[in-house]
């Protein structure tokens, strides 16, 4: 079963006159008891599909179409009421640089009840306290954290009380949004370990948001490749690590550190994000592709897309084709 189904889904921001293009027509989906990566450089429109997904997009954003199904309903036309009662509880979120979201003022102990109580309002001291010792454990973290104020606490204990507010109401889906980006590289190793125990144990569903190819690989089954704010490619994570189709795939691929320690050329991709302000004719990646021809120019690659392995590019689609013979 699907956890989550997008389809078609275009967010742009609006910037004076201007129209960003940040997410234009991208189709993913989650299954139970499993996790998606998405996965792109800074900029190619990751928190603006999770945001989407979250409702909670900034003022300036508009959902210009598509379609959103979580948990069997279809949410992009529900009001914030109906909403209210599902986020946090139903489905959370981790948000990028989200550490700064802890009150300063406030105990941890404090701020991890007042997300329980929110949607738990019937419980007694005693099983909130159950819960926050019980959550405070998945994410690893000793009990002595809940007296502390979020400046008493190392990046990697602010982090896991994120996840520990994430998961608190103990939700179906999970979006984690570069939640070990800004640690210290043995942090953010402890961190997947973590995580990937607790993905584990709880049987959690979710995405994780990442600019890492290396992160998402360690922590998720199937993974979506973003660029430009288009999708470019999709499929089960050894595929997509051990036969990659697309070229920006194979340039993402190329990056990890596992590729150079075997041997391979460490790959840079020439060029920069093209400007997302304007709309863009033919192929988004046409400018930094080494396959790149005349049609790549011109014509927009359609997402070919045959049972869950995908791929927007003129040149290698018809793999994808024979793969499905
Ligand atoms: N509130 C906003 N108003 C206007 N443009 C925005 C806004 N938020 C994001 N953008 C633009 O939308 C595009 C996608 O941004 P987004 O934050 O979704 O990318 P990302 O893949 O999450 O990047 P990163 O890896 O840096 O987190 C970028 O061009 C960004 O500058
Ligand atoms: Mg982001």
């Amino acid at each position: 079963m699907n956890v989550l189904n997008v389809r078609d889904l275009t967010v742009r921001y609006l910037l004076g006159k201007k129209q960003i293009y940040a997410v234009e027509k991208v189709s993913i989906f989650v299954k139970e008891n499993e996790f998606l990566g998405v996965v792109g450089e800074s900029g190619s429109g990751k928190s603006t599909f999770a945001h989407a997904i979250m409702h909670l997009l900034p003022k300036n954003a508009r959902v210009l179409g598509g379609t959103i199904e979580l948990l069997g309903r279809e949410i992009t036309q529900m009001n914030e009421d109906e909403l209210r009662k599902l986020r946090w509880k139903e489905f959370s979120m981790v948000f990028q640089r989200s550490m700064s979201a802890l009150s300063p003022v406030h105990k941890i102990e404090d701020q991890i009840s007042e997300a329980l109580l929110i949607h738990n309002p019937q419980m007694n001291l005693n099983q909130i306290r159950q819960r926050l010792e019980s959550v405070l454990k998945m994410v690893n973290l000793p009990l002595r954290v809940l007296g502390c104020y979020p400046h008493q606490l190392s990046g990697g204990m602010m982090q896991r009380v994120m996840i520990a507010l994430a998961l608190v109401n103990l939700p179906k889906f999970i979006i984690l949004d570069e939640a070990t980006t800004a640690l210290d590289v043995v942090t953010q190793g402890q961190i997947i370990e973590e995580l990937k125990s607790l993905i584990k144990e709880l049987s959690l569903t979710g995405m994780v948001i990442s600019h890492d190819l290396g992160v998402v690989s360690e922590l998720c089954d199937n993974i979506a490749v973003m660029y430009a704010g288009r999708l470019m490619e999709c499929g089960r994570k050894e595929d997509i690590i051990h036969r990659p189709l697309h070229p920006y795939t194979k340039a993402l691929v190329a990056s990890l550190p596992d590729h150079v320690e075997k041997g391979g050329k460490l790959y840079s991709i020439p060029g920069t994000l093209p400007d997302l302000s304007k709309p863009i004719e033919g192929c988004v990646f046409a400018s930094r592709c080494p396959l790149v021809s005349d049609e790549c120019l011109e014509t927009t690659p359609p997402f070919c897309d045959e049972n869950g392995r995908g791929v927007a590019c003129l040149k290698v689609r018809n793999e994808i084709c024979n793969l499905s013979k």
